[in-house]
Formats: C-alpha cells, sequence, structure tokens
C-alpha cells in the first residue's frame, strides 16, 4: 500500500508542477502568477477541492501521444470565497500555452454542469494560447460545447471571467457570454485577430496593448468591466463584485447587518449648483445616499455619461443607474444606452433591486449616433427596464427631458417609486429650446425678438421647470426633500422586498439588440 500511496503522491506533485518548473519560472517572469497560485488566492484557505487533477489529452498527432501533462492546462474544482460555494477553473499557461484541447473543455463543461446543478457562481481564471492547435476540429468543438453551456448558465448562476493573459481568436467569446469581464493592465489581451493577421488584412499597425489590452477595452469597446492594475487586483475586484451578488437566480444577496442610526443627509439640500445647466459629478450624491464606501462602480471608464454600479442600502445589495451630468451633460447616447441595459438586465436575472438617479437633458443628437444605431440602442434600455420585475425606485434630481424621461425608469414603465427633488425639471425639452418652436411667430414678429424669447422662456420654465406637472398626475410619487432621499428609499425598498409581478408567458423576448 506504501508504495501505492508513493505513486499517487508522485502523480499529484506531477499534477502540481504542471509544464515544469522552468515554464512557471518565465510565467513568474512575465509578472504572472501560475493558475494554481491564482486560486490560492481567490478561494478561502484550505477551501479549495481540485477535480480531474489527472486528466490527459487524447491527442496522438504531431507525437502528442509522448508529451501528457496531468489536468491538461486546467485546474477545475470547487471551494468557498468568503465563505460561498463557488467554481472555478483557472487555464495554466505552463501546459501547452493554457491552450484548450478536448479533454481541457471537458473538464470545464463538466464544471460548469455541477455549478448550474448546485446554483453557484462559476469563476473562470483565463490565461490561453487559444485552441490546441495540434488537435484541430476538437478543440474548436469544445469551445462551442463551453460556448453552449454559459449561455445555458446565463442568468441562472453569476458567471464571472479575469482575464489573465492571452485570450484570443474563439476564446473571447466564453468570457464575452459571461456576466462580468474583468482585465489585467499590460498581461493580458483579448482579441479576435491579433496584430499579425490585423497588419495583413487592414494594413493597421497596432501593437497586443493597444489592439486588445485591458485600457483598451475599458475605454473603447467595453468589452471589459474592470481593468485591474494586476492579478492580486483582479481576484480581490472577483470577491467584492460576488459579494453583491446571491447565489443563483432562486436567491437574494446576502443581507449585511445593519445598525439604524440617523438617515437624514442634510448635505444633499445644497448640493445642487445653483445654475441648472451647471455640472455635477452623480457619484458624490450616490455616495451620500448608499451605506458608507458601499459603491463598487463598473465600467468606470466607458460611456462615463452613464454610472451604474452595485452598492448596499442599509445593508441590502442594490444596482445603480444614473445619469452623469459631469460628461457630455448625462445625455443618453449608444453606448450607454447598451452599458446600462445590460447592467440592469443582470440585476434583473439575479434579484438585485434597482435604483435610478435621473438627470438628463435628452439622447445625444448627431448623424454617427443616427447612423450607429441610437434608435436600436437606446430601445435596449427602455426594454431592459420595461421588463425587469426586481423592485424598481427612480429619484430625479434635475433633468428629466423627452424621451429619455420615459427611458430612465419611468412611472409608466413599470418602476415602484418615483421620487423628485425640488429641483426637478420634467418636461418634453429645455425652456430655451421649447420656447424657440412653440412661440415661433410671436419671437420672429417681436419688435425685439430675443426679448420675446426670454419671456416665453420664462413662461414654459414657470410651468414645466418643477416636478409639480408631473407629481399632480402621479408620475411621481412623491415630491422630497434631497435631505430626505436616503430615508424614503430604505423605507420604499422594504415596501419592495415581496414585490411580485410576472410578465406575459412567452418562450423569451426579442430585446432590439
Ligand atoms: N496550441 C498549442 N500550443 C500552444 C498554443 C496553442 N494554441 N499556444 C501556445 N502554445 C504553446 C507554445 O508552443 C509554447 O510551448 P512550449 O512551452 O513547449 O515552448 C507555449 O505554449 C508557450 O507559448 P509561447 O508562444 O512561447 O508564449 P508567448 O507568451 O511568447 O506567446 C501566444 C503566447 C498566445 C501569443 C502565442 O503562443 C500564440 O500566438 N499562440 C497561438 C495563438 C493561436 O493562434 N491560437 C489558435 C487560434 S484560437
Amino acid at each position: 500500500m506504501d508504495k501505492k500511496i508513493a505513486l499517487l503522491q508522485d502523480k499529484i506533485n506531477q499534477a502540481n508542477l504542471g509544464g515544469g518548473q522552468a515554464r512557471i519560472d518565465s510565467q513568474h517572469k512575465k509578472g504572472k502568477l501560475t493558475a494554481r497560485e491564482r486560486i490560492h488566492f481567490l478561494m478561502d484557505e484550505g477551501s479549495f477541492e481540485e477535480i480531474g487533477m489527472m486528466v490527459t489529452h487524447r491527442s496522438t498527432d504531431f507525437g502528442m501521444e509522448r508529451e501528457k501533462y496531468l489536468g491538461d492546462g486546467v485546474i477545475t474544482g470547487y471551494g468557498t470565497i468568503n465563505g460561498r460555494l463557488t467554481y472555478v477553473f483557472s487555464q495554466d499557461f505552463t501546459v501547452f500555452g493554457g491552450s484548450l484541447s478536448e479533454t481541457h473543455a471537458e473538464k470545464i463543461c463538466k464544471l460548469m454542469d455541477m455549478a448550474m446543478k448546485n446554483g453557484a457562481p462559476l469563476i473562470g481564471l483565463n490565461d490561453s494560447g487559444g485552441a490546441r492547435i495540434q488537435e484541430g476540429v476538437v478543440s474548436l468543438g469544445g469551445y462551442a460545447d463551453i460556448f453552449y453551456k454559459n449561455v445555458q448558465a446565463s442568468g441562472v448562476i453569476p458567471q464571472l471571467s479575469a482575464i489573465m493573459g492571452p485570450c484570443a481568436g474563439g476564446a473571447v467569446y466564453s468570457p464575452a457570454i459571461t456576466d462580468f469581464i474583468l482585465m489585467v493592465e499590460n498581461t493580458s489581451y483579448m482579441f479576435v485577430t491579433g496584430p499579425n493577421v490585423v497588419k495583413t488584412v487592414t494594413h493597421e499597425e497596432v501593437t497586443s496593448e493597444e489592439l486588445g489590452g485591458a485600457n483598451t477595452h475599458a475605454t473603447k469597446s467595453g468589452v471589459t468591466h474592470f481593468a485591474c492594475a494586476n492579478e492580486i487586483d483582479a481576484i480581490t475586484h472577483v470577491k467584492k463584485l460576488l459579494s453583491y451578488m446571491p447565489q443563483n437566480c432562486e436567491e437574494m444577496a446576502e443581507q449585511l447587518p445593519y445598525e439604524s442610526t440617523d438617515e437624514s443627509r442634510p448635505e444633499l439640500n445644497t448640493f445642487m449648483p445653483q445654475n441648472a445647466s451647471q455640472p455635477y459629478d452623480i457619484r458624490e450624491i450616490i455616495s451620500v445616499v448608499v451605506d458608507t464606501e458601499s459603491f463598487l462602480e463598473v465600467h468606470e471608464a466607458f460611456a462615463e455619461n452613464i454610472v451604474v454600479g452595485f452598492a448596499r442600502l442599509a445593508g441590502r445589495s442594490i444596482g445603480i443607474v444614473a445619469n452623469q451630468p459631469a460628461y457630455l451633460a448625462g445625455v443618453l447616447d449608444s453606448n450607454s444606452s447598451t452599458k446600462a441595459a445590460r447592467f440592469v438586465r443582470f440585476c434583473d436575472c439575479f434579484n438585485i433591486p434597482l435604483l435610478v438617479f435621473e438627470d438628463v437633458p435628452g439622447f445625444l443628437p448627431g448623424t454617427d449616433q443616427e447612423w450607429n444605431g441610437i434608435i436600436t440602442n437606446g430601445a435596449k434600455l427602455l426594454y431592459a427596464f420595461s421588463e425587469a420585475t426586481v423592485p424598481r425606485i427612480t429619484v430625479i434630481t434635475r433633468k428629466a427631458y423627452g424621451g429619455a424621461y420615459d427611458v430612465m425608469n419611468s412611472k409608466h414603465i413599470g418602476a415602484d417609486m418615483n421620487y423628485a427633488w425640488p429641483s426637478a425639471e420634467i418636461a418634453v425639452m429645455g425652456a430655451k429650446g421649447a420656447a424657440e418652436i412653440i412661440f415661433k411667430r410671436e419671437i420672429t414678429t417681436a419688435e425685439n425678438p430675443q426679448e420675446k424669447w426670454l419671456e416665453k422662456e420664462k413662461l414654459y420654465s414657470d410651468i414645466f421647470a418643477n416636478p409639480y406637472r408631473a407629481a399632480e398626475r402621479g408620475f411621481v410619487d412623491e415630491v422630497i426633500e434631497p435631505a430626505q432621499t436616503r430615508i424614503k428609499l430604505i423605507k420604499a425598498f422594504k415596501m419592495l422586498e415581496n414585490k411580485v409581478v410576472n410578465n406575459p408567458r412567452k418562450k423569451h423576448g426579442n430585446i432590439p439588440l
């Protein structure tokens, strides 16, 4: 028996070495952790249980039968993160560059099945040279098997992808389907085709970092939700993100213990600038209203005219969507609509109530927006709010103009409670533009057109640049003192905690994509 146990130990040692010490050293030299080290930092101490450590590939072409590594380039298993069951796979770049073979894919699929059956989040730590070139089509089949399961799992369990190294070609589509992507600056990249192919096809000269590095995807494409300074930062973000989420779509996120204190926030009564066109940073309002330091912004550097993220209110996890007057005056455009729609849908999948702060002057005009489909993209956000059945509350801080008023979680599309601050202006458009259109003849024929315009602007403004017309109709449930915002929200979300609403039965809706 001793010999047999020694053999087992020998195999475990082999598996732990992955592609060997030299390749581990090379991984470290690149400033990267190994697949096992990443798991060590991600999971609670001693909680990780590996599944499939002895799996090897079945390939026999190109002499592959002579080169086998236990585990075949991916470590799969389960454990806990802050005490909660979580499944994780971690690709091992030291084994064939972490490339995906048939068996490597099977290991990931098996884990995904377990995660779905047992209702717990799945974390993918990606570091891979793509399809195992020696295996050809079976490797591509393996990718497709994973994509299919990613889609099956979507909306059932949270799926998070941390990109710790290369992620190219077909490999990008599994993370793309998952709920959140985190990339590491300078050591990770994602692209469908790399710089060499780009140069051949389009004659563009571009580095991997420019084409698909963390900052590129965090700012230009929006592919990644987080650009993290290093791998430990990425792992810390994964843990933090998970803390706002439930285990699966049947559960609620954990509510943290909370002791009620003085919930009034008098500083908000003097927060709003005197001039209605003066910008302010909506994050300042968010941070005053939610539990101290609980706001985790998602997609921070992409489509900055809308702010989305998770926070806690009296210990409860909530999702926040807020127009950002400090950037493009907070207009809605294609990117901001798409960004917010995806976030709203995530929250709705996982029973996370939604809080909207609204200060929106409308949709961004221009050929660029129209030709790039602002109609379809704006409709995404409208659709996402309308179908969301979680508790939904809106606070209109200032402008709520035009179609954007309807889109931003208005009462008409199913919001449960809509509050407005006394500074709210709820109208079809700003008073200046409105006066120019409806009093055009009077203005142009007046002795002093400029004076007439100002007079009519004031008239329109007196009637609509306030929240009371909307409140008279019940489109706003209550006009509140800003200082009372937190108190009102805590009470309303508590009142809504058992909300039940069922959309009409259907196979699935057809969101404008
Ligand atoms: N299939 C099989 N083996 C692969 C592989 C793949 N797709 N990608 C990398 N490897 C192997 C390399 O042969 C090398 O093996 P070795 O340790 O025995 O020498 C090892 O992984 C490390 O690769 P290397 O090229 O030395 O690392 P790098 O950091 O310099 O470059 C990549 C990384 C990913 C940019 C590069 O390996 C690459 O371009 N791979 C191919 C990507 C691709 O076209 N994939 C298929 C389409 S999805």
